[in-house]
């Protein structure tokens, strides 16, 4: 059975490292899409503390519908442009927001979230989903989580088959 362990004595830097390496793990052998993407949710609010909402949003069309996540009851279709989640979907660039509050057409899903990361999903060249994340508390995600959190999107793309999606 495979743990997860949580207990490192490294660096920030060095813990990501390390759940990297179990994410890999995790998802070794299993190519599906959205099962890998229920797991990768699942293995993010499970390792990184301070979650309130972990999470993806599939591409479809000109906007974003609800995927795979684990978190309370969200708003099912976002528009590409609207809120933090459809920033990242027309940029193609991480938005890391230290204050949701402060951030002109924020979505709030959930009343609680007061900082949030979306990293967009491309694949090839296209945009396949958006991976979401927030948090209670304000400015949880520093640079260093952003770069940790980015790297394990690219270990979520590299174990899963799009061939179906694009
Ligand atoms: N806050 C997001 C909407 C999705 S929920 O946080 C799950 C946004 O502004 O796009």
């Amino acid at each position: 059975m495979f743990t997860i362990e949580t207990h490192s004595t490294g660096s920030l830097k060095e813990s990501y490292q390390e759940l990297n390496a179990q994410l890999a793990a995790l998802l070794s052998g299993e190519r599906d899409f959205i099962c890998n993407a229920a797991q990768f949710s699942a293995f993010v609010m499970q390792t990184v503390t301070d979650l309130n909402w972990s999470g993806f949003y599939f591409a479809r069309g000109e906007e974003l519908v609800l995927g795979p996540y684990v978190g309370k009851v969200a708003c099912t279709r976002i528009p590409f442009g609207r809120g933090v989640c459809g920033k990242a979907a027309i940029t193609l660039q991480t938005q890391r927001i230290e204050d949701v509050h402060a951030f002109d057409g924020h979505i709030a899903c959930d009343a609680a979230s007061a900082s949030e990361v979306v990293i967009p999903v491309v694949v090839n060249g296209k945009l396949i989903a958006v991976f979401d994340m927030d948090s209670p508390k304000i400015s949880r995600f520093s640079e260093i989580d952003q770069a940790g959190l980015e790297s394990f999107v690219a270990t979520f793309v590299a174990a899963t088959d799009f061939s179906w999606t694009i």
